[in-house]
């Protein structure tokens, strides 16, 4: 069953309850980060489970913080964390969800050492850092090898794909391997999610 995880980075901030209430149906929210603070605000606003994606140098020295506020899942980037396997440590002992996010750039192969610790794996698919952007469509390859590594390792791990997802390429991303979908402008936008009801029917029929 795929699921769907709306990314609130393209919601209206001055709705956001109204946003959150919009998209209940999810499955999971996707919240970019940020602060700490704005985590909090989400989880008290919805019943949802919330990954939260430190997009953040250093995210170790703030990880207590994000624990703190309520993540379900927290999902760390290979590429701003030293000490990756500290990471995975400490949300395993605060007993939160594990993620880890590759840039597009970024090679599969770094995953091996510590890929059976993990619940989910985030694959972006544009450059991190703000929302609207187009998908990079060779990153679909890159999808289907995540999803032949995870079946290797015979452990459920969560495979999302951040970064451009639409409509149009929605399906085309699940076929490669995908089980978690981030949507941010393809969801949010209008009144507050004008995007759900065709995005939703689209994936779940
Ligand atoms: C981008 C963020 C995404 C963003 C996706 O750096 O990690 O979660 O919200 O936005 P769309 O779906 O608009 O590409
Ligand atoms: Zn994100």
């Amino acid at each position: 069953m795929v699921k769907i995880a709306p990314s609130i980075l393209a919601a209206d901030y001055l709705q956001l309850q109204k946003c959150l209430d919009a998209v209940k149906d999810a499955d999971m929210l996707h919240l970019d980060i940020m602060d700490g603070h704005f985590v909090r605000a989400c989880k008290k606003g919805t019943l949802l489970p919330c990954e939260v994606h430190l997009m953040i140098e250093d995210p170790l020295n703030l990880l207590d913080l994000f624990i703190d506020a309520g993540s379900d899942i927290i999902t760390l980037h290979v590429e701003s964390t030293a000490h990756i396997y500290k990471g995975i440590q400490m949300l395993k002992e605060a007993d939160v969800g594990v993620g880890i996010a590759l840039n597009p750039g970024t090679p599969l192969t770094l995953l091996e050492p510590f890929i059976e610790e993990i619940d989910l794996l985030l694959i972006m698919t544009v450059n991190p850092g703000f929302g609207g952007q187009i998908f990079i469509e060779s990153m679909l390859g890159k999808i289907s090898k995540a999803r032949a590594m995870i079946t290797s390792v015979g452990k459920e791990i969560a495979l999302a794909v951040d970064g451009g997802v639409k409509e149009e390429n929605a399906l085309q991303i699940i076929d490669a391997g995908a089980d978690v979908l981030i949507a941010g402008s393809a969801i949010f936008y209008g009144e507050t999610a004008d995007g759900w009801e065709s995005f939703a029917k689209l994936i779940r029929g």
